[in-house]
């Protein structure tokens, strides 16, 4: 029996452990309960109660183990009065049983409280508020535009994480090197798109829209406005043959067909943006194989190329994040939905003039298209005051959707694939160069995806 020393618990590295095990666990307690009774702090806390409170609990719950371990082994090399010996765990003994218990209970709690945390950790990481605005100067854009598209109450996880543990692991990793490239300001401005390590849309999309359901055509009408002192609207209707999987009719059809259960389209992109496909592979409803090539494309091209199954975001890749192609587009759309007064004269020409010259920030910007149609519309009657004040604010709102300065973000930076009147979209494919062995090329007839009236 060795004589009786201080006990191997009472060393300093395990004491400093046991106090930030406490004081965090205390802290993010508290913090918990406050939010279960309803408090909604800003996410900046959220950082600090769910990540780093955690964080510090965890080391604090490592220190007291290693500080017990490391003063043994100060002991065992002599460097210490004592020797060490095991204890010699005898539950009759009354002492021995009330310390296990307390162990029980602390281990008990130690385990409740890293599995809220997790959660929490979790929860709060997977939350909107998070991703959108944390890093407020870098996604910006993205959550500019999300809050004004159709999606605005789809959480950012559902289409860029969803469901299963691989996919989170991958998208926790990706977001250490986020978080490194956010801090250290080494991020791409613009962020690039694609997002060459998005989930295939069968788990995303696919949970939401059932794509062998759609069937019919979608009538939409492109409305565009002339640069004359009456803005003179033209209106052009599309049907577009969106089709569907075939629910109703014969078999897969129209503009769904690609995405259908039993076909299968592959292409080759030579470029990151995904921009040029000189090579498309399909396998359509009977299983027959064709391979559709450009002339002139070599196999070392695509060899380095990147091979895809195409998926909705090949066409939808800008379901959320709509950015107008230009400041015509933009100016159109506004006068279309009515942010422009299409009334007040030459207001097309004026916005799109304004719009199109470049800025350094917002506020510059701002400051140029209250001058410029200001000084435009100069001392009017007050009748169309109003209206000037309106076509200000329509004008500066159009910037802020569109152009992000501090992102390098601007008009065009991302194309737009479901069409073919602003980029290439669709005719990356159907331009009717893309040939078979047979001859056959997938068609750019006018009346393959829509008919007019
Ligand atoms: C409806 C699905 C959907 C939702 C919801 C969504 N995104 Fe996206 N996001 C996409 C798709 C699709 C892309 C483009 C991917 C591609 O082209 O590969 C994208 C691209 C991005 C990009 C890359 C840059 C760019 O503009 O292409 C960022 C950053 C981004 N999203 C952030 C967010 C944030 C932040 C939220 C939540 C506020 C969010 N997203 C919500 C589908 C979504
Ligand atoms: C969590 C559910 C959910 C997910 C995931 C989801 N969507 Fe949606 N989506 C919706 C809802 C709801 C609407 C209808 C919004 C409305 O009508 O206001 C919608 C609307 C749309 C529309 C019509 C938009 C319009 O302008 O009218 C398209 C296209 C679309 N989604 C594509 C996608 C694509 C592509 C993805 C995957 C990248 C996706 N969605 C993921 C729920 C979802
Ligand atoms: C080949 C390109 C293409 C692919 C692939 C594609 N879509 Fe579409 N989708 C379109 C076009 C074009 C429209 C018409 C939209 C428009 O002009 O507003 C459309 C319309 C839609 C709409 C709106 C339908 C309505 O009736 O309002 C939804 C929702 C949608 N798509 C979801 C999806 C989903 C989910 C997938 C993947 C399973 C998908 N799409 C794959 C091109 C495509
Ligand atoms: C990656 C290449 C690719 C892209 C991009 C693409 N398509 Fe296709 N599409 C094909 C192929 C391949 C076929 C089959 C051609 C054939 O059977 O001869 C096809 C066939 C079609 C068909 C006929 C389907 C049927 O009923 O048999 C429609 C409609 C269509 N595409 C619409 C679109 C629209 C709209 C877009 C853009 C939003 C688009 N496609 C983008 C490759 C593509
Ligand atoms: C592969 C399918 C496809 C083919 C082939 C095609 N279109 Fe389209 N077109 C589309 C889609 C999809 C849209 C709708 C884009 C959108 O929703 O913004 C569209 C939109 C349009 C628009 C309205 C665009 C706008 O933004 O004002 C016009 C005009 C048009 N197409 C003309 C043509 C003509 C002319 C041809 C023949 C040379 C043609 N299209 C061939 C798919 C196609």
């Amino acid at each position: 029996m060795a004589e009786k020393g201080s006990r191997p618990v009472f060393n300093p590295l395990t004491v400093i452990g046991a106090i930030l095990t406490t004081v965090s666990a205390v802290l993010f307690l508290t913090f918990f309960f406050l939010e279960l009774l309803g408090l909604h702090a800003n996410p900046y806390f959220g950082i600090f109660f769910f990540l780093i409170l955690p964080g510090l609990f965890l080391m604090g719950l490592l220190l007291v183990p290693l500080g017990i371990w490391r003063e043994r082994r100060r002991r065992l090399r002599g460097l210490a009065p004592t020797e060490w010996h095991w204890p010699r765990i005898d539950l009759n003994d009354a002492r021995t049983r009330r310390t296990a218990a307390v162990v029980a209970a602390l281990t008990l709690a130690n385990i409740v409280i890293v599995s809220l945390a997790a959660f929490k950790g979790v929860e709060y990481m997977d939350s909107t508020p998070f991703c959108g605005e944390v890093c407020h100067t870098v996604m910006e854009p993205e959550y500019a535009a999300y809050q004004d598209g159709p999606h605005s109450r789809v959480k950012c996880v559902e289409c860029h994480i969803g469901p299963g543990a691989p996919f989170f692991v991958k998208a926790k990793v990706d977001g250490l090197r986020q978080v490194w490239a956010v801090t250290f300001d080494t991020y791409q401005r613009p962020i690039p798109s694609p997002v060459h390590t998005l989930r295939p849309a069968r788990d995303t999309c696919e949970q939401c829209h059932w794509p062998e359901r759609f069937s019919g055509d979608l009538r939409r009408t492109f409305r565009t406005y002339a640069d004359d002192e009456a803005n003179t609207e033209q209106a052009q209707v599309l049907n577009l043959k969106v089709g569907g999987g075939g629910w109703r009719r014969g078999g897969p059809h129209g503009i769904h067909w690609h995405t259908a259960s039993n076909i299968l389209v592959e292409y080759i992109a030579t470029d990151p943006a995904r921009g040029t496909i000189p090579y498309v592979r399909m396998v359509d409803a009977t299983g027959a194989v064709t391979e559709f090539v450009v002339e002139g494309v070599t196999p070392e091209m695509l060899a380095a190329g990147e091979r895809r199954t195409m998926d909705c975001i090949d066409c939808h890749n800008r379901p959320t994040h709509r950015f107008a192609p230009s400041p015509e587009r933009a100016v159109d759309a506004a006068l279309a939905s009515g942010l422009l007064p299409q009334d007040l004269p030459f207001l097309r020409r004026e916005a799109v003039a304004v719009l199109s010259e470049g800025y350094p920030d917002r506020p510059a910007a701002e400051r140029a298209i209250a001058e410029r149609l200001q000084a435009f519309y100069g001392q009017t009657a007050e009748a169309t005051e109003a209206r000037v004040a309106r076509a200000i604010a329509g004008t500066q709102r159009v910037f802020a959707q569109n152009v992000f300065p501090k992102m390098g973000l601007t008009w065009g930076a991302h194309p737009n694939h479901l069409g073919h009147t602003d980029s290439p979209g669709c005719f990356r494919c159907h331009d009717g160069e893309h040939r078979s062995k047979d001859g056959r090329t997938i068609s750019q007839d006018c009346e393959l995806c829509h008919t007019f009236e």
